[in-house]
């Protein structure tokens, strides 16, 4: 057992409503957090909304209503939407709580007072789409953001700044001897190569030109803007206070994972690792910067028309829960690279894996237990397995380990691999041992036997694919009488007990097969 595991999100800005690539970033993290509920009894998932600087300023203005009133709004629907997809946080933080307010202030004095943040006048460009300034380097030669396509504002303005300067070596260091910080591994250097020219940043703006943020306590005409607030949310959620932090604090700090999209990885190995430094606070285990989704293998976007909501999917599909679709985005991408949704991709694939391979196999297990022993699993059944079905057992009993190896790596993906690849080899165990020929046969015992082991694997595959589709594994267990919440160290091959096991009108598919005519109206509309 892990004695805690303490995992974060991005915290989305709240200037609309949230989309599919935001749903991704959401599940994978609820993913991995119920994977580690599983190896500790000390789990804690924090997500949220960032809902200061002038991109919400404008919006709301846009719209006639308040800043406030449009993050009530908007951080309310990135709520009902991660209800909708099971994402099961302990904590959504909104950047607007008075506490993260306050602490955030707090904060600010202390790197002010000790010298690491002061004032200094300054003229650059500002990319609200990034809210920051960006380097002229790294403007496209037309002069645009390159993330945004969008000309940065000049600004000129006396602002504060954090010696970010100060912690390049020190970063630098701590980068190159912890190979597994940033994940995957391929980011490092990128994130090496940006810190080569890295300067001081600016961590206010005048409060005539960005008055949406958090006050600066001693200086009325300035804000804190977006990144040191946004930042410091993943140690004010739990209770960080300069003057003296809470328990929870105490015990969850340092964070096992910061979860994020690469676009954002600067700000999380540069920017943050140099404020966590200056406050003296140990540093994340690791960094994990996941893909971006694109739509039909398009970058999704406002102009094109082709943003889909996540809970639209659920809807145009006529799910019952959102299974299918964290089983799908979750698999639609190898660790840290970028991944694609398509309906019809989506059909195929949940159907191929959820419905066929891994659904089937426990209803027509289930089935035949009914059909040959009214249900019942005998004595016999459990001893003297056949070489196969012992091998059987222990490859399953290896793929927890090599799923828990995966996840160690966040590598989500290959590990649902591994999971449909351990029902593949039940589904050829079953094909191979054709229990239907042995009752036949009048080979009861060998019947029985073949049934119950791969019960017995069933108990397993629920257990392994419980984070990915926790409805569908809750119903497997329910249907196996196994609790589908015993810790991955617990699991034995001992699961399926000998007496009744179930009644025919108690076995149920886990999954139904999404409707292709529903694929193809929902073409249709978004087309
Ligand atoms: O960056 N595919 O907020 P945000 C995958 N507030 N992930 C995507 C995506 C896509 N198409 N589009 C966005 C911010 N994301 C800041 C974060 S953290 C202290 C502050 C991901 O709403 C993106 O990479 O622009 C990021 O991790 C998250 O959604 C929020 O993006
Ligand atoms: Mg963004």
């Amino acid at each position: 057992m892990i004695d805690k595991y303490y995992l974060t999100t991005a915290i989305d800005y709240v200037n609309g409503a949230p989309h599919i690539g935001h749903a991704y970033e959401k599940i994978l993290t609820d993913i991995i957090a119920r994977h580690y509920s599983l190896r500790t009894d000390n789990m804690f998932f924090l997500t949220g909304t960032d809902e200061h600087g002038i991109k919400i300023q404008k919006t709301a203005a846009s719209q006639g209503i308040t800043p406030k009133e449009l993050c009530d709004m908007n951080s309310q629907k990135f709520k009902d939407a991660w209800k909708a997809l099971d994402i099961n946080y302990n904590k959504f933080i909104r950047t607007t709580d008075q506490d993260h307010e306050k602490i955030v202030q707090k904060i600010f004095q202390k790197l002010k007072d000790k010298g690491d943040i002061y004032k200094h006048e300054y003229e650059g460009w500002y990319c609200q789409g990034c809210e920051c300034f960006l380097n002229p380097k790294d403007l496209t030669e037309d002069g645009l953001c390159p993330d945004h396509q969008k000309k940065p504002d000049i600004v000129k303005e006396e602002n504060y700044f954090f010696k970010l300067s100060a912690y390049k070596n020190a970063i630098i260091k701590h980068i190159k001897e912890h190979p597994d910080f940033i994940v995957p591994s391929f980011r490092a250097n990128e994130v090496l190569n940006q810190l080569e020219d890295i300067q001081d940043i600016s961590v206010s703006r005048s409060k005539e030109n960005v008055g949406w943020g958090i006050d600066i306590l001693d200086d009325p005409n300035q804000s804190i803007y977006v990144w040191i607030d946004a930042l410091s949310n993943y140690i004010t959620a739990i209770g960080y206070d300069p003057d003296g932090s809470s328990e929870q604090f105490k015990q969850l700090w340092p964070v096992d994972v910061h979860v994020i999209g690469k676009d954002i990885l600067k700000f999380h190995s540069i920017y943050w690792i140099g404020i966590l430094m200056a406050l003296d606070l140990p540093l994340p285990k690791h960094i994990f910067a996941h893909g971006w989704i694109t739509i039909d293998e398009t970058k999704m976007s406002k102009s094109l028309g082709n943003v889909v909501s996540p809970t639209s999917v659920l809807e145009n599909f006529e799910l019952q829960n959102a299974d299918a679709f964290r089983y799908y985005m979750a698999t639609s991408a190898p660790c840290g690279r970028d991944g694609n949704y398509s309906d019809i991709d989506f059909k195929e694939k949940v159907n191929a894996h959820l419905a066929n391979s891994m659904g089937n196999l426990l209803n027509r297990s289930l089935s035949m237990l009914v059909k040959y022993f009214d249900g019942g699993i005998k004595e016999e059944f459990l001893n003297n397995r056949s070489k196969e079905a012992e091998g059987l057992l222990k490859t399953a009993l290896g793929t927890i380990k090599i799923v828990e190896n995966h996840f160690n790596h966040f590598e989500i993906q290959e590990a649902a691999l591994e999971i449909i690849g351990l029902v593949d080899a039940t589904n050829k165990f079953v094909t191979d041992n054709a229990p239907w020929t042995l009752a036949k046969e009048e080979k009861m015992t060998e019947c029985g036997q073949v049934l119950a082991t791969v019960l017995e694997v069933m108990c397993i595959i629920s257990s392994l694919i419980y984070p990915y589709c926790p409805n569908i594994a809750s119903d497997m267990a329910k249907q196996l009488c196994y609790d589908v919440m015993k810790k991955y160290d617990d699991i034995t091959t001992d699961n399926i007990k000998v007496g009744k096991l179930i009644s025919k009108e108690d076995i149920h598919p886990v999954f139904l097969r999404v409707d292709s005519e529903l694929a193809d109206k929902s073409e249709k509309v978004k087309a």
